[in-house]
């Protein structure tokens, strides 16, 4: 830490972080299916019947005629969507704030060889304008073809689109034949906050003409369990040697379809991802009057306050937690399946004390 950090004192800091729901473990039901999926010799590789099982079950879930792809994390699932998408010469039309764009180290680039064409946009979203005005490189040999959008859906930002948002871009971006991606490592947050229902993911998905999801597990309370789900007659039918070049094909699956067969059982995907959006709502009412941290309601478990840098500094000594626009000293606060009432209580204080006490 540098600069000159304030001695106010801050009270205790609370159990668990507020940096990201990565930083959270497994809900243990997560680990019970595992410890049952944990029984004799089965066949590698999805040839066993836990996989069968969660394949089906997403199948139903979807109501759509998609190939469902286990994967070992969020990067490795946006590698196997995007280049089940993409054609040669073909580019990706991205938010500026893309996790593709940003935090996979260059890795549909480096992987895929393909362009990334990232759109200026303050609320992370991609807008039907920014396909239209790409698409005037389409037929031209000395441009590579856009060929892919790339949502992200809860945004880098915390935003959410519409379901009407998503089909806008969907008949966009079809209109010039290309396709879409929806980068999902937070879809379930985004489906509780929605409607929070089967319905409500199978709308802003492939009844909204998607054509590809990344589907975390992960952050949702999982253990190293992602998927991807990919509409059939419009994704290679090549996915699983893609996927197996791109390293992500589990030689053990039955333990990461175990947990989606438990998470799809009773909904429990939404329920953890409901309680974390709660958390960042309480997290917002307990420090809405402070107007200085330019806060707004959040939509999912994420919020993005403006601090002074001393306080930032002093808080995050204190308990620890990511900048996310350094140029505007802006940072990410994110709450967890199992972040609780009492931790987010101690934080606000925290917050609070380190603010007024300056
Ligand atoms: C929006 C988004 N997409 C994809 C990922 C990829 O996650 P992983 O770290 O599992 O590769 C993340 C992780 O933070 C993310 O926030």
């Amino acid at each position: 830490m540098t600069g000159s950090l304030h001695l106010v004192s801050l009270p205790l800091a609370p159990e668990r972080f507020f940096a990201s729901d990565n930083f959270s473990g497994a809900h243990p039901r997560y680990l019970a299916a595992i410890e049952r999926a944990n029984a004799g010799h089965v066949m590698a590789y999805g040839g066993d019947a836990i996989t069968k099982s969660a394949v089906s079950m997403f199948q139903e879930l979807c109501q759509a005629d998609v190939d469902v792809l286990f994967t070992f994390n969020g990067t490795g699932s946006n590698i196997v969507a995007l280049g089940s998408l993409l054609r040669s010469a073909e580019s990706v039309i991205c938010s500026e704030w893309a996790h593709i764009n940003v935090d996979e180290t260059g890795a549909p680039e480096h992987i895929l060889g393909i362009k990334l064409h990232d759109v200026i946009s303050p609320d992370a979203k991609v807008k039907p304008e920014h396909i239209v005005a790409a698409s005037s490189a389409l037929g031209n040999v000395h441009h590579v073809q856009p060929g892919v959008v790339s949502i992200t859906q809860a945004t880098e930002l915390g935003t959410v689109y519409s379901i009407d948002e998503i089909r806008v871009i969907c008949d966009t971006a079809h209109s010039f034949g290309m396709r879409v991606h929806l980068d999902g490592a937070r879809i379930s947050n985004a489906t509780a906050a929605l409607g929070g229902d089967a319905k409500t993911f199978r709308a802003m998905t492939f009844d909204a003409g998607v054509d590809a999801v990344s589907f975390g597990g992960t952050k949702n309370a999982m253990f190293g369990a992602e998927a991807v789900l990919l509409r059939r007659g419009v994704a290679s039918d090549r996915s699983g040697f893609i996927r197996k070049q791109n390293t992500q094909l589990p030689s053990k699956m039955r333990y990461m379809a175990a947990q989606f067969v438990e998470a799809l059982t009773d909904d429990l995907w939404l329920e953890t991802a409901r309680h974390a959006n709660q958390m960042a709502s309480r997290l917002y009412k307990a420090l809405e009057d402070l107007t200085s941290l330019q806060m707004t309601p959040p939509a999912v478990n994420s919020l993005y306050p403006i601090l002074p840098p001393d306080v930032k500094e002093q808080l995050q000594a204190w308990n620890f937690f990511w900048d996310w626009d350094l140029s505007r000293s802006q940072v990410r606060w994110m709450t967890s399946w199992d972040t609780s009432p009492a931790d987010v209580d101690a934080f606000a204080a925290g917050v609070r004390a380190a603010l007024l006490g300056r």
